[in-house]
């Protein structure tokens, strides 16, 4: 147990935070504790990646043991779709950053959600990062250094006058800065940084240190300092109360020269002072295939009608040749991490073989533009679809025979919990005949073609079109577990299984 400076909280890993993780225990018998919830992406209003989706449906998993309440900047697609949202404070400038207004709103369901207002900074076109060619901000520094100040003064009392923080709960790079300015203010407000990916580390030329306010001193190897440049993501981990990340395999690849990034020295240090932690991630309970609205058809396990109206719906949607071959679905951030590459080098096979791609996401324009040309050449069997709707998203999942997951390497993944929560048909497949069946490919199987070739992806892939699936009942097994918990709401150890 970890008794924090000021008293307030003491806090022990496993038990509470999530029900499986960082437990918070309030001093106040029976208080409830106030969590501010920092992110820079939400389901609900604006999406990139897996963040967005963790951010909508954990704050939510703890809502009922906690006034949790998220932060957001006002980017110019998140204050469209609120019709109110009252004023509560202001942020006077810091350096270089401008003064900006705290605004209070909440989702449909009555979750709050504070919305950073600075038309300067975020009233913009494009994704939360960066214009609509996918080039970064120049002035990321500013927007991302304004919003962790702003969220800072609003944990330690400073905008709300009717709201303070216990516990800040910070994601990634974006929101790094938040136990950064807390330390350098002085204000005691324990905090949590969670890594959901340590590839993106918000890097700046050191000038940005005068730019967003950080004090001189902190350019420092035990600081902010990383090779002559300034990271807001190094940064959280050096000023954060304890670091979080997305799975107990990435909290040890982390530590290692392979995945740290540069970052594996000072992490190996925060894990062996037992300040480093892997919380699998959970899914929303939304994703269940018998209820998901967005479906052609609700479907349950064992049912292959159900499943194959699925199959057809995505078919026709994106225009492919009617089939009774497999279909295999890749929803990704369309980014190298992914191995978007090795989907397209092995879809000649796959097709040849029998099966047919369909592709959602948004990201690289180059990778963009090569899954667009590949499905201008096979209309028939290739489907894209760029860009992320999440309807569109689950009837893929719903459709596919065979989840891609190819990824050069993964924190967590959701894909694969999705995929394994939306065919629960394992068992009752392994009797019934139907013409092809779904497996997810999980991540072991990814990271096994990671290590190896293209060609080796490409075999597997074409191995399952034909149906020489000499592999299918073990991996089977191993993608669909008796037990289907992925939500927040289970332990982490049924989670565990999805991975
Ligand atoms: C990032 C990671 C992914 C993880 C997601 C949510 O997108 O790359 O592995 O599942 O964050 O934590």
């Amino acid at each position: 147990m970890l008794n924090l400076a000021d008293g307030r909280l003491s806090w022990l890993p496993v038990q509470k935070w999530n029900q499986s993780c960082i437990a918070l225990v309030s001093a106040g018998p029976g208080a409830f504790l106030r969590v501010l919830f920092v992110t820079t992406e939400m389901d609900d209003f604006v999406r990139v990646g897996g963040l967005a989706a963790v951010s909508a449906a954990l704050p939510r998993a703890l809502r009922s043991w906690s006034d949790v309440r998220i932060i957001l900047p006002g980017y110019r697609d998140v204050v469209e779709q609120f019709l109110h949202i009252e004023i509560v404070g202001q942020c006077a400038p810091l350096a270089d950053m401008p003064a900006c207004s705290l605004g209070l709103t909440a989702t449909k369901d009555g979750l709050p959600v504070y919305v950073l207002l600075c038309p300067q900074l975020y009233d913009r076109p494009g994704n939360p990062y960066g214009d609509a060619s996918g080039r970064d901000w120049p002035d990321n520094d500013v927007r991302f250094g304004r919003f962790a100040s702003a969220a800072a003064q609003l944990a330690a009392g400073a905008l709300d006058k009717n709201w303070a923080a216990d516990l800040v709960h910070a994601n990634d790079w974006q929101a790094a800065l938040v136990p950064a300015y807390l330390a350098w203010n002085a204000a005691k407000v324990p905090t949590i940084l969670t890594i959901h990916n340590l590839a993106y580390q918000g890097l700046f030329p050191k000038e940005s240190l005068r730019r967003i306010g950080a004090p001189e001193e902190s350019f420092h190897i035990d600081g902010l300092e990383f090779y002559d440049k300034l990271s807001f993501l190094k940064g959280g981990i050096v000023y954060a109360s304890h670091l979080t990340t997305v799975s107990d395999t990435y909290a040890k690849e982390i530590t290692t020269s392979e995945l740290g990034c540069g970052l594996e020295g000072l992490l190996r240090r925060r894990s062996d002072a037992a300040q480093l932690t892997g919380i699998l991630n959970g899914i929303d309970e939304s994703w269940d295939p018998r209820v998901c609205a967005q479906l052609a058809q609700p479907f349950g396990a064992g049912d292959w009608e159900g499943k194959r109206a699925n199959s057809d719906y995505v078919r026709h949607q994106f225009g492919l040749a009617v089939s009774r071959g497999p279909i295999f679905g890749l929803v990704a951030r369309l980014v190298h991490q992914k191995g978007v590459d090795l989907v397209l080098s092995a879809a000649d096979e796959i097709i040849e073989a029998g099966g047919q791609i369909i592709v959602t996401g948004s990201g690289e324009p180059e990778i963009e533009q090569a899954l667009v040309d590949a499905h201008r050449r096979r209309p028939d069997a290739i489907g894209v679809a760029i860009g992320f709707n999440d309807a569109q998203a689950r009837r893929i999942f719903a459709g596919s025979d065979f989840t891609l997951m190819p990824s050069r390497f993964e924190p967590c993944g959701l894909s694969q919990m999705y995929a394994q929560k939306f065919d629960f048909s394992a068992a009752s497949a392994a009797r019934s005949r139907p013409s092809w069946r779904r497996i997810a490919w999980t991540r072991c199987a990814a990271a096994r073609c990671r290590n190896r070739s293209a060609g080796t992806f490409r075999q597997h892939c074409t191995a399952r079109s034909t149906g020489r699936l000499c592999r299918l009942k073990s991996m089977r097994s191993a993608a669909f577990p008796a037990s289907q918990a992925r939500s927040w709401r289970g332990p982490s150890r049924q989670r565990r299984q999805a991975r």
